[in-house]
């Protein structure tokens, strides 16, 4: 059954869109983001898809490095996937990057190069979806359209006190609704979206005390009439991760390490990767996966746990540092093991490594 969404206190909106301008214009300054220079459409999609899953100042050394190597989207489209990925390398969720290069191609194809203006366009574009494609529409071609993420449902749904559940996907449809008849055309929308980004990021937070004594709503915030900042927004069906046991093998003969690369399909695709086994293996498990692939170690080291949160999937890592035996004959790189045997040098240069497995990098030398 469709659930009725009930977004209370509509009225305030125009209010609200009408302190928010003027705040963001005074205070951008505070917050020197490089993508707010020159918001031509390549430069606001490419910071948009980055900006996804991550926070304003860790996208700022990965935007400008991108934008050196591919600074146009056909450059993006004829790019090396190795290069692009290690341009990537750090910022998680790789198929953003993967997707990147997939809509340059279509673009550079199908629009002569140039990002289609039109809503419903952008959404066909992979890695493109009402979010991003609003908040392209807003910044670069001055459209009407909000953008409604997690941080901006925070600061309406206290701003207007409301307490309908924001996990539920029909409450951020009802507030882009709410706000749309009130937003206007030009500069001012794309300002709007990034005052209320800027809001949620700075101000209104989600775990700490929101910054209320600083914040343009704050005579207007129903739920700082109330009282009730720290109670909204609700989120009743907060993700579960599952979690899964992984031990990774850093499987050295000489100067040389054992990379792996990933399936092209499911997490990390593609990416390399530490050999790592499911599960938490002890010493003696070690030991036995070694002999059956054939080797044997010199030397047998236990690493520090780590832990790498993915969407939706937790690993909780073990690590062991193993330098193998110059095994009789064969050397380990001549073994038909499915690994590639890097340098460290050659691994920071040319292997991008996903984060989850950064962490056991340094144990390498
Ligand atoms: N988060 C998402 N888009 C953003 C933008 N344009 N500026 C700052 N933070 C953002």
């Amino acid at each position: 059954m469709r659930q009725k969404i009930n977004i209370p206190h509509q009225e305030i909106i125009p209010a609200i869109l009408q302190e928010l301008p003027g705040w963001y214009r005074q205070q951008a300054g505070d917050r020197e983001l490089p993508w707010r220079t020159s918001p031509t459409p390549y430069h606001t999609w490419l910071s948009e898809i980055m900006l996804q899953q991550t926070r304003a100042t860790a996208v700022i050394p990965y935007y400008e490095r991108f934008l050196e190597a591919l600074p146009t989207i056909e450059a993006l489209a004829h790019a090396d996937d190795e290069r692009l990925m290690k341009l990537w390398q750090g910022l998680g969720y790789y198929s953003r990057a993967r997707n990147l290069k997939k809509a340059a191609i279509i673009i550079t194809e199908d629009y002569d190069g140039k990002l289609p203006d039109d809503f419903n366009t952008l959404l066909k574009l992979p890695g493109i979806g009402r979010y991003t494609a609003s908040a392209i529409g807003s910044i670069a071609f001055g459209q009407p359209w909000p953008a409604v993420d997690g941080n901006v449902l925070r600061v309406l749904s206290r701003t207007l006190a409301s307490s309908a559940d924001i996990a539920i996907p029909a409450v951020k449809t009802a507030m882009e609704q709410a706000l749309a008849p009130h937003y206007p055309e030009g500069q001012t929308a794309g300002d709007l979206n990034q005052a209320f980004m800027d809001l949620g990021a700075t101000i209104c937070l989600p775990n700490s005390a929101p910054h209320c004594v600083r914040c343009p709503l704050e005579k207007i915030c129903l739920a700082h009439a109330e009282g009730l900042e720290q109670e909204l927004p609700h989120k009743n069906s907060a993700k579960t991760r599952r979690l899964e046991k992984r031990t990774v093998l850093l499987l050295i003969q000489g100067n040389t390490i054992a990379l792996h690369k990933r399936p092209d399909r499911g997490l990390l695709a593609g990416l390399w990767e530490f050999p790592n086994c499911t599960g938490k293996l002890s010493k003696n498990d070690v030991q036995e996966w070694l002999a059956s692939h054939g080797l044997s170690a010199s030397r047998l080291r236990t690493l520090p746990a780590a832990k790498h949160i993915f969407s939706h999937i937790e690993w909780q890592l073990s690590g062991w540092r193993v330098e193998l035996e110059p095994t009789t004959g064969l050397s380990a790189a001549e073994t038909n093991l499915p690994f590639t045997w890097v340098t460290p040098e050659e691994m920071t240069e040319t292997f991008s490594l996903p984060s989850a497995f950064q962490y056991y990098f340094p144990y390498i030398s």
